[in-house]
């Protein structure tokens, strides 16, 4: 009798502590270091981080210099035409975040991209010069500097100085993406740019302009980028193109630190970017829907997983067209929307036996599109601080705009603000209207740097690139290591799927889900795409072991590589 009480007990017990079941641990692993990590896109860019950290800097001396040499490195998405965000935690667990995100011009306006009939004008938010909005982040990378450096600017920049004069060898993936963008290299610029080139593999890529670029800043401050001979430079190049940037708008740019978006799930805490980025908000969304099932005995990628991060997304994914924008310029109900009674309610209409429809859900009728082209790096250092930082030109090589003369691109992210706002959906809501062009306002991002405590101790810092699959891939890669019990460079290997409610589809890495899942799902009345994603996100991120020690996930769809000691 005694016998079967213990073994009643022992049931008992395993069935309450779900999480706690052992799954088989990870065969292998990423990358292992006793101290500290930089993963980024490029393994130059990760090894000068390093390089910094070595040095007795700190992860933010280190975020430094990887963006900066992200932006010789990895031109595609690396740059200082562009601009980011960073979610940090420091040694004593304090948290915060950096927005360092491009502003419209002065000169912008709502219909800026509509034509008479108020129709858009396809590629004038996009490509060449009216697409390029304030670029951020020299701002943001000298505010880090102000805010937490250790070392020397001069000490941080010499390395990335020292890279573009040397060059950069190119990789088999960058020839075929320099090969693609090509002609609309030659189609934008009027002046001739080293990627008029044929760069093939092994060739090396000097970038002297831009080297000079970063020698005058590192002598005149970032007023030299924002007022001084760079800023005149760079206006006079944008206006003789036919951009509306000027010099009144660099003077005005300034980064802003912001209050992180903060929720738990399970024992984790899970610290994320809030906006001007949607991601954090959809993220706590998305695992606040999430929590009360069982999605570890539901198992990886199997129907009912992936059913409810479908039905999940889908909900979170309406709310962030109708409610998010800058929130400089717009009331955001933060606080409602991140409530796990929220979404508990937003759920009520899910059932494991019928796909929801996206016509029957929500708010707003504008399908999100973004651009995948992206870049994400985090870093952990020795004394335990830790940052997440996503940078972006928006799409690859940003507007296909290239300032010769200071050597960078410039972006192209004005595309990411609702062109044509204010369409009423089947509700009679107008949608997107939070996300509205206006002088000086910031672009709505899905960017999603987050780092994770695991029972108040550093656990995770992660983000990807993607566009709208970044929330998704980086919620992903967290459950497959919390729910899933792998390691992170397992979870990040792993296949991705996503849905962003519109369109009503479920996008999937092709010929990497089993049939009979897909079969399923089919069956319950979801729609597929295997075709249009041969890739969803390129996850970067680092993972504190038990032993303490760190294990990074590179992403292998791209270069990325991961360095540490
Ligand atoms: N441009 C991509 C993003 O900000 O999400």
């Amino acid at each position: 009798m005694k016998k079967l009480i213990t073994l009643l007990l022992i049931l008992f017990i395993s069935i309450q502590c779900k999480k706690i079941t052992t799954f088989k641990k990870t065969s292998y692993q990423g990358l292992i270091a006793e101290k500290a990590i930089v993963v980024s896109a490029r393994k130059e860019a990760s090894k000068i981080g390093l390089q910094i950290l070595k040095k007795g800097g700190n992860a933010f001396d280190a975020m430094i210099a990887t963006e900066f040499a992200l932006a010789v490195a990895y031109p595609f998405a690396g740059n200082l035409g562009g601009g980011g965000f960073m979610v940090y935690r420091t040694k004593n667990g304090e948290i915060g975040a950096l927005d360092y995100r491009e502003k419209a011009p002065l000169l912008a306006s709502k219909k800026m991209y509509l034509d008479k009939d108020q129709n858009i004008i396809k590629g004038k938010s996009t490509i060449g010069p009216l697409a390029i909005g304030v670029p951020g982040t020299v701002a943001g990378m000298f505010e880090v500097h102000k805010k937490f450096g250790s070392l020397p600017i001069e000490d941080i920049i010499q390395p990335v100085i020292d890279l573009a004069k040397k060059g950069v060898v190119v990789t088999k993936k960058q020839e075929k993406r320099l090969a693609s963008y090509l002609p609309s290299f030659k189609k934008t610029n009027k002046d001739s740019i080293p990627f008029f080139n044929v760069w093939k593999e092994n060739d090396t890529i000097k970038y002297q302009n831009l080297a000079i670029t970063f020698e005058t800043i590192l002598k005149n401050g970032v007023e030299e980028f924002y007022k001084g001979e760079t800023a005149k430079k760079l206006v006079k190049f944008i206006q003789k193109e036919g951009g509306i940037i000027t010099l009144e708008d660099l003077n005005k740019y300034k980064a802003v630190w912001r209050e992180p978006i903060v929720f738990n799930y399970d024992n984790l805490k899970v610290i994320s970017m809030s906006p001007p980025s949607s991601g954090g908000i959809c993220l706590a969304q998305i695992m606040n829907s999430l929590e009360p099932f069982d999605l570890h005995n539901y198992k990886h990628n199997s129907t009912k997983t992936i059913q409810l991060i479908t039905e999940a997304s889908r909900r979170a994914y309406a709310d962030r067209s109708y409610f998010l924008g800058d929130p400089d310029f717009v009331k955001i109900p933060i606080d409602t929307l991140i409530d796990k009674n929220y979404s508990k309610k937003r759920m009520e209409s899910f059932s494991f036996e019928k796909a929801t429809l996206s016509s029957t859900v929500s708010h707003g009728n504008i399908q999100i599109v973004e651009s995948n082209e992206t870049t994400h790096y985090s870093i952990i250092d020795q004394f335990g601080n830790a940052i997440s930082a996503t940078t972006t030109l928006n799409g690859g090589y940003g507007s296909k705009l290239y300032c010769n003369e200071l050597g960078f691109f410039l972006n192209n992210e004005m595309d990411d603000f609702s062109s044509k706002p204010g369409e009423p959906n089947m509700f009679g809501l107008i949608g997107a209207e939070a996300n509205s062009i206006a002088p000086e306002k910031r672009m709505l991002s899905s960017m999603t740097p987050t780092i994770i405590e695991k029972n108040n101790k550093l656990y995770m810092s992660l983000g990807t690139p993607g566009g709208s699959t970044i929330i998704t891939s980086v919620l992903q890669t967290i459950l497959n290591v919390h729910e899933f019990n792998m390691g992170m460079q397992q979870a990040v290997d792993q296949p991705r799927f996503h849905h962003q409610w519109l369109p009503d589809v479920i996008k999937m890495e092709p010929n990497k889900f089993d049939s009979i899942t897909k079969n399923n799902l089919l069956n319950l009345g979801y729609n597929l795409d295997e075709t249009n994603s041969p890739i969803i996100g390129k996850v970067n991120g680092i993972l504190v072991l038990e032993n303490k020690k760190l294990e990074a996930g590179a992403d292998k769809r791209g270069d990325d590589e991961a360095v540490g000691f």
